[in-house]
């Protein structure tokens, strides 16, 4: 699978080991920044990574802050976007399978680096089930085009 990566600085060493860590698994990960530890602004690694997933460019996307927290707030103002932060592997299976989401956001100061691949190999390989939890993710999308 072809695999958005993004993270602001507080994420830099845990986002290696990830992308390290899927590349392994055998996908092929894109990586869209940051790539230094100097202080930046995550939501545009956020917006960079749900821009890529939206359009199509990658088929799910990953993103990495302190806490998972701004970052995925920013991928989320995207259309199209379902970003969940997820600290524990049964959010991130659960929110494949009933909200279909196609982001996930962990803060690499709220977890360590183990429960982070468990997170993410979870929530790689879970299903969305479809059939009424498809009707549950159009209403959420529908919110998109209510405007204010
Ligand atoms: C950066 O200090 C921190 O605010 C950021 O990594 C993230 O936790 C924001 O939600």
């Amino acid at each position: 699978m072809k695999i958005g990566i993004g993270n602001d600085h507080a994420a830099l060493e845990m986002k290696l080991q990830i992308k390290e860590f899927l590349e392994e698994m055998g996908h092929e990960v894109v990586d869209y920044g940051t790539h230094t530890k100097e202080s930046c602004d995550y939501p545009v690694y956020g917006e960079k990574v749900a821009r890529a997933v939206a359009s199509g460019e990658v088929e799910q996307g990953i993103v990495i802050c302190g806490t998972g927290v701004g970052i995925s707030l920013a991928a989320n103002k995207v259309r199209g976007i379902r970003c969940v932060v997820c600290s524990e592997p049964y959010s991130a299976r659960l929110s494949k399978e009933h909200n279909n989401a196609n982001m996930l956001a962990f803060g690499a100061r709220v977890i360590g680096i183990e429960m982070a691949k468990m997170i993410v190999n979870e929530w790689l390989h879970a299903k969305f089930l479809g059939a009424r939890h498809q009707e549950r993710v159009d209403m959420i999308m529908a919110i998109e085009e209510k405007g204010m």
